[in-house]
């Protein structure tokens, strides 16, 4: 990977990242009494989430930010409310709530899987098998892969999309609990089929990939949340990234370190000078696009995570600019004052609606929930020898 273009940037130093960890940990726990028997909503207005109830796809998120808080912490207040959100999770997957789409994952591993591993949770344990039941029954087997959005069998719904990379190690999770082979051979299909259609030859991504319903056959990439349909949206290029050093992970294929890396490069090398991205990749330096910092931290943890797999020397490449990415989102968009925001990092792109995509217009140049968690989850990773919730 090449990594000239920073190699003058600074990297954040330790005292930052305990410095930064600190302040979310103070932080959490300001705001966890108000969003306990509630969540924090996707995406902040003027930078405050209000609350909502266990029924978006990002619940889990927030529930996770406590968790890592109370890793750090070990605060039996944290604790206490991670695990009155585990029975919340449990009641949502019990009585069907919302979860009928693909992001089974994103809501129930660093919730519950998270609860089972750091505490031994048994409604945890059980919430995420539920989870991945239900995940599974989004698998077609005429094209192999899970549907993402909608109802199935409509051709309209008759995608995968690229975010779904991070939803897997929930059903690898599910197999090595239950000694059941059916989850794991789910996901491994899915990865060949997600990793074979949304990589582009020039190895930026597509968010959606179409199949056939008859045959099965790849049709055609779709943009729902990027500018145009041949851009790069920022945050699915970094679902590309985090998610392909969990294939590798999960897989031990060797042909998805040099996927990595080729997805990694093309975001790198559109970056801007502060290496926090615009919400798509298309624009650079001297845009008055929004930014997505959510992007960069999602980046940051595949970065770490991937370091883990390779030589030394690639290794430390890989920290390296995780840490510049790092230090360039402590310094210029975390929030520095409990009274600023009651989230963690300013200036993330949920959906931008533009004259050439699909999606609703929300969460634009504000917090949002799993740019807060991903935030987290870097620091964690940097700051000690982290056991992944994924
Ligand atoms: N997974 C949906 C998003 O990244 O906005």
């Amino acid at each position: 990977m090449n990594n000239e273009r920073f190699e003058s940037y600074s990297e954040i130093t330790e005292k930052e990242i305990g410095q930064a960890l600190d302040f979310a940990y103070q932080h959490i726990r300001k705001y966890v009494p108000e969003f306990t028997r509630s969540f924090q909503n996707a995406y902040s207005e003027n930078n405050f989430y209000k609350p909502i109830p266990n029924n978006y796809w990002t619940t889990g998120f927030w529930t996770g930010e406590i968790w890592l808080a109370y890793e750090y912490s070990q605060d039996e207040v944290l604790k206490k409310a991670a695990e009155v959100q585990v029975q919340s999770f449990l009641e949502r997957i019990d009585q069907k709530i919302e979860v009928d789409h693909h992001d089974m994952g994103f809501l129930y591993s660093p919730s519950c899987v998270a609860a089972y591993k750091l505490t031994g949770n048994q409604k945890g344990w059980e919430a995420a098998v539920k989870a991945a039941d239900q995940l599974i029954t989004r698998f077609h087997d005429v094209g192999q892969f899970i549907q993402a959005w909608g109802p199935m069998n409509a051709s309209e719904n008759y995608r995968l999309i690229i975010d779904c990379l991070l939803n897997l190690p929930l059903l690898y999770w599910a197999s090595e609990e239950t000694g059941e082979t059916h989850y794991k051979e789910i996901a491994d299909q899915h990865i060949h089929t997600a990793i074979n259609n949304v990589i582009r030859e020039d190895y930026s991504t597509w968010h959606t990939f179409f199949f056939d319903m008859e045959t099965g056959q790849p049709d055609h990439g779709e943009t729902c949340q990027g500018y145009k349909n041949d851009s790069a949206w920022a945050r699915g290029q970094a679902w590309g990234i985090y998610g392909c050093a969990l294939a590798y992970k999960y897989l031990k294929d060797d042909r998805y370190i040099q996927l990595f890396e080729n997805v990694t490069q093309y975001y790198l090398n559109h970056l801007p000078k502060d290496l926090v991205p615009y919400w798509d990749l298309t624009f650079t330096d001297g845009s008055d696009e929004p930014r997505d910092s959510s992007s960069a931290s999602i980046a940051a943890c595949g970065l770490l995570e991937m370091a883990k797999y390779v030589d030394s020397k690639k290794a430390k490449t890989y920290q390296s600019i995780a840490k510049k990415m790092m230090k360039s989102l402590v310094s210029h968009y975390a929030v520095t004052d409990h009274e600023m925001s009651n989230g963690l990092v300013l200036h993330s792109t949920y959906s931008n609606r533009t004259p050439y995509n699909t999606c609703d217009h929300k969460g634009v140049d504000e917090c949002n929930i799993w740019g807060d968690y991903f935030y987290m989850e870097a620091l964690t990773r940097l700051y000690t020898d982290w056991n992944l919730y994924w």
